[in-house]
């Protein structure tokens, strides 16, 4: 895994567009794999400025989102879907149907078809070339909670009462936050080529040094992110804090500089 330290949150932004925008040079008709929470709005933000001010072009690219929060519909301020749409595809010259959330109101009854539909959809892209990623506080990778199958696919999934709490603080009250959601499985996750690895701010560094350094486990379902063979992991300085091997990731991303290829 390549971990890249760097100072601060706008710094993990900056670095993480140009391994974005690398791809999307590389191959235009790219398949992104997208998360939301508050760690990657600095790197949309940031992808816009691309786009507008050097001409980054979208126009073939095609996305899938991790998850969406099960029974909010696309309108409501608060799905996954609106936040895509506001943070960074209404920015972009991305064409909407290329875009793909998951539907937190498909019917009960249909959400186990429909999740084998999203994978096959993948599928059918060609698969994701790169996927996008943060840490939930209990170490949760899109809404893989503890406990989940580290082969689980895209699936409804019941929240945790620590996501529940911590993803309050966009809703009104904590009763609003729904109690489940549709998201990509550990399985689905760890079939991208290539994963990019966000996390910042200090109350991140004890679940991010489990998550990197610690036993894989389903407890930290981003512990196994350790079984990719293309990992970067970006933090800033606060969420690298609890590491031990600080000082080898310092030296590792140092020594890319010389031999200009990247030490996975
Ligand atoms: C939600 C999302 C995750 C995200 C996490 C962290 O739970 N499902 O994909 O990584 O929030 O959010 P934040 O970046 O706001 O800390």
């Amino acid at each position: 895994m390549r971990v890249l330290i760097v100072k601060n949150y706008s710094e993990v932004s900056i670095e993480a567009a140009k391994i974005v925008r690398d791809i999307v040079k590389k191959k235009p008709n790219c398949v992104l794999g997208l998360a939301t929470g508050s760690t990657p709005l600095g790197l949309y933000k940031e992808l816009i400025r691309m786009h507008k001010e050097k001409g980054l072009d979208f126009s073939q690219v095609r996305t899938f989102n991790l998850d969406e929060y099960y029974g909010l519909s696309s309108s409501h301020p608060q799905s996954y879907r609106f936040f895509m749409e506001e943070n960074l595809f209404k920015g972009i010259n991305i064409k909407p149907e290329n875009t793909r959330v998951p539907d937190g109101s498909v019917k009960i009854e249909e959400v186990e078809q429909y999740c084998k539909e999203y994978e096959e959809l993948i599928k059918q892209a060609g698969g994701i070339d790169l996927q996008v990623l943060g840490i939930g506080g209990d170490g949760h990778i899109a809404f893989n909670e503890p406990g989940s199958s580290l082969g689980s696919r895209t699936r409804l999934v019941a929240l945790d009462e620590k996501t529940i709490e911590d993803n309050s603080r966009f809703f009104d009250r904590v009763e609003d936050v729904p109690r489940f959601a549709l998201s990509m499985g550990v399985g689905t996750i760890l079939e991208a080529r290539e994963i990019l690895f966000l996390a910042t701010g200090e109350k991140k560094a004890e679940i991010v040094a489990k998550a990197l350094e610690g036993p894989i486990t389903s407890m930290i379902t981003a512990s196994a992110l350790q079984l990719h063979p293309r990992v970067t992991a970006i933090l800033d300085e606060e969420a690298s804090d609890a590491l031990r091997r600080v000082a080898f990731y310092r030296f590792a991303a140092d020594s890319e500089k010389h031999v200009g290829i990247k030490l996975f």
